[in-house]
């Protein structure tokens, strides 16, 4: 029983693609700054202001004849392969369709849409466009995934009963705008439960809700959620659980576990960033381990733009490690959950 080195290419090699940039706030700085550590050129952004485009131009070396002061600009600068949306989630849908409809690939911040209603119009727009489509769950590409991916299809677990995965932030009351606001599709679920329900996902397959708890804020959005899914199928008698939590009201410590009836696998918070992987018995003793904690490292971003590079360049539509019926189901439970609160 042990763990493998993960098999992730260096995003250093990937092939260069021109990206351009839909709303330069605090994630597009991220993740622009974490492609300068590969081949990936950012040309062009767009912002509602000519000013805030200019400014986000200035601080990443992009030419000022590229910095548009419309998304509509943006996505007709023929310099540009690929569009990376990051805009609130409210507006993912319509700012992914814009992309779209002007023939460029595309990079949609997580949550892929606000509903499940419009993560499927995405889909059917891209694929009638044939155009390259992908949620930036960044997580699905990072190296330590790739080992509990391993471990995983290697059985070394034995049989996965429970998954259990946590994200919280001290984001509410104080913190962004758009996480308190309704209208922007704030709350905590579509924020950063997002990451625990796609890792449960990622290990058990296709989830079927069972139970729900949570608080909304005044406004309307959730604060907390505490959701139970059982993987699709699995035996009523001995289900296959995935326990997922979220909260924007405190820091948790935002580790997952991954239990066989052989062994678990332990990830280090935050286990949705760069982290570290441990194989523990049943014993409680630690059998191997793979990466090491690095707290948040958004260096880390720059796996999924070079496995869309790849992808793009090898002429596909979307990645086999966040296919699109994916983030079509994970928004499909992230309604319901909602619905339930
Ligand atoms: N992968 C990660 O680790 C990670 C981390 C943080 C956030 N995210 C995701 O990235 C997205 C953006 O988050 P963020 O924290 O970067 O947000 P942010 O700092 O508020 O930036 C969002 C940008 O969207 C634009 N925008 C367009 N319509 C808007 C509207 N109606 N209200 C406010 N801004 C609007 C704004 O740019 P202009 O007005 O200049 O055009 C703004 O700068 C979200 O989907 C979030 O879940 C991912």
């Amino acid at each position: 029983m042990r763990l493998n080195a993960p098999r992730v290419p260096d995003p250093a090699d990937a092939p260069a693609l021109r990206w351009g940039i839909l709303g330069p706030g605090w994630i597009a700085d991220e993740l622009t700054t974490s492609l300068r550590r590969t081949k990936q050129e950012v040309v062009a952004v767009g912002s509602r202001s000519s000013e805030r485009a200019s400014a986000f131009a200035a601080r990443h070396g992009i030419d000022p004849a590229h910095a548009h002061g419309s998304y509509e600009a943006l996505v007709a600068d023929d310099l540009v392969d690929v569009v990376y949306v990051a805009t609130p989630h409210s507006e993912h849908h319509e700012h992914a369709l814009l992309a779209i409809a002007a023939g460029r690939h595309v990079l949609v911040e997580k949550a892929f849409t606000a509903t499940a209603a419009q993560a499927r119009a995405v889909v059917d727009a891209a694929r009638a466009a044939d155009v390259f489509c992908m949620e930036a769950m960044w997580t699905r590409f990072l190296p330590h995934v790739d080992v509990i991916r391993d471990a995983l299809e290697r059985g070394v677990l034995g049989e996965v009963l429970a998954v259990h995965a946590d994200h919280g932030q001290n984001l509410w009351p104080v913190g962004p705008r758009r996480l308190a606001d309704p209208r922007l599709a704030g709350g905590a679920l579509l924020d950063l439960g997002i990451y625990p329900l796609s890792f449960a996902h990622l290990v058990l397959g296709e989830l079927e809700l069972r139970s729900v708890d949570g608080e909304l804020t005044p406004e309307g959005v959730d604060e907390w959620v505490v959701a139970t899914l059982a993987a699709a199928g699995s035996p009523g008698s001995r289900p296959r659980l995935a326990h997922v939590s979220t909260s924007m009201g405190v820091r948790t410590p935002t580790t997952a576990s991954v239990c066989g009836t052989w062994a678990r696998l332990d990830v280090d918070g935050d286990f949705y960033a760069p982290s570290q992987v441990r194989l523990v018995g049943n014993d409680g003793m630690v059998l191997g381990a793979w990466g090491r904690a690095a707290g948040t490292d958004h260096g880390g971003l720059r796996y999924q733009a070079a496995e869309l590079a790849r992808r793009v360049t090898a002429g596909e539509k979307e990645s086999p490690l966040m296919p699109l019926d994916d983030s079509i189901h994970l928004m499909e439970l992230m309604d319901a959950i909602r619905a339930r609160l």
